[in-house]
């Protein structure tokens, strides 16, 4: 295999011996995914600093055991914008997944309805939404990002709703993006047959031309960014529910809660935004403060295993969404791997509630954490 391409062939699907914990699979992702794409995926725009803060903040943090308590009724059940979710774990919207497996999203889809578990489809995606619609089951919401021209945003927009997406969920913290210094050292470029399906025939739809003075950046590539207009655009045109996700700021949040949006993705595009900016988890607790204890909020960046999310749950967020992880699953298995990886994720998570005491996600507060500090100075 070239060291930049994508596997031809899907590996067998079989577990692999060695995965024990959800974790595993990143552990071994290296031997699953040529070491350029590797640095891509795993990659934070720059330097990678927020990426690594994502990872770093849930360290700070210990699940209090608690004894004695009946946990023996206990679900991970929960209402997520009016629809019933059997746990509170979701894919995330990841682009180009057949950099990780012929089959990609589609893969994805499959493993999302055999773990009952919520799928987020993204704009960016290998195959057409359409075809992932198909196999995802019944909670699948459709990311969108806004496209140069208000009428290819519209199309997008209502092929989900007539795919049958039951949600909207609007990225907006990725205008621009820093490539990521690793990934660039690696030489990591998309392969030619990794194309963005859903957007086949609006591809360049203007390239802006700068004149001497225009700076690359805010007269060329955040020209046609999107602005509050848009989005007040945007909620006049859908006929479902809209997410917002990339929030951290606590302001926003409720700048968004005020619009009517159903609910907000605390997340940092897992690092791959803005290079600088607070691990996601520090920022959950001043957004979920600023929007209140019943509005929906969603948290991403970092979660790798059922204890990540025990404490993403407990600082505020009604459900996580998981990135990289279901990246690497796929590369390793297919469609079986994300469905193990999820199966693994979600045993762990349940083994924390038991222990801590916590039947329910609703029994899941901030007093379920203390800080995971230093004894000594
Ligand atoms: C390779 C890759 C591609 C991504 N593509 C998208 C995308 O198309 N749309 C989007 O909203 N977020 C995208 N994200 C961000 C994820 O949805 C999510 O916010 C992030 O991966 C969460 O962090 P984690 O990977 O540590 O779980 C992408 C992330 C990665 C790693």
């Amino acid at each position: 295999m070239n060291a930049n391409q994508h596997p031809a062939t899907p590996p067998p699907a079989a577990i692999p011996a060695d995965v024990h914990c959800a974790q595993d699979y990143e552990t071994l992702a290296s031997r699953y995914i040529a070491a350029p794409t590797l640095a891509y995926i795993a990659g934070g725009s720059g330097r990678g600093v927020t990426a690594a803060a994502n990872l770093a903040s849930f360290s700070d943090l210990a699940i209090v055991p608690r004894l004695l308590r009946d946990v023996s009724t206990g679900h991970t059940r929960r209402v997520l914008g009016a629809q019933p979710f059997e746990h509170p774990l979701l894919l995330a919207p990841v682009a180009h997944q057949k950099l990780a497996h012929a089959e990609g999203e589609l893969a994805c889809a499959r493993a999302a309805q055999a773990t009952d578990s919520g799928i987020v489809c993204s704009t960016l995606s290998s195959h057409r939404l359409e075809d992932i619609s198909r196999l995802a089951g019944p909670r699948r919401w459709f990311q969108l990002y806004f496209q140069p021209g208000r009428n290819a945003t519209l199309d997008l927009l209502r092929r989900a709703e007539d795919a049958g997406f039951g949600a909207i969920v609007v990225t907006l913290d990725a205008a621009v993006q820093a490539a990521s210094l690793d990934a660039l050292q690696a030489g990591f470029r998309l392969p030619a047959d990794c194309v963005a399906a859903n957007l086949r025939g609006h591809e360049n739809l203007s390239s802006p031309v700068l004149a001497g003075n225009d700076s690359r950046i805010f007269q060329g590539l955040m020209r046609d960014a999107p602005t509050w207009r848009d989005l007040d655009w945007l909620m006049t045109q859908s006929h479902l529910p809209v997410w917002v996700k990339g929030v951290l700021h606590p302001q926003d949040a409720r700048d968004l809660q005020q619009r009517g949006v159903a609910g907000l993705v605390v997340s940092n595009h897992g690092g791959r935004g803005l290079d600088g900016a607070p691990a996601s988890l520090r920022a959950l607790p001043g957004v979920r403060a600023a929007v209140g204890a019943s509005f929906s909020l969603l948290f991403d960046g970092g979660i790798r295993s059922g204890a990540d999310a025990f404490k993403a749950l407990a600082l505020g967020a009604d459900a996580v969404l998981i990135g990289r992880l279901q990246l690497y699953a796929l590369a390793a298995a297919g469609a079986l791997g994300v469905a193990h990886m999820l199966k693994l994720m979600r045993e762990e998570l349940e083994v924390c509630m038991a222990l801590a005491g916590c039947p329910t996600l609703d029994d899941i507060g901030g007093d379920a954490l203390m800080p995971a500090a230093p004894l000594l100075p």
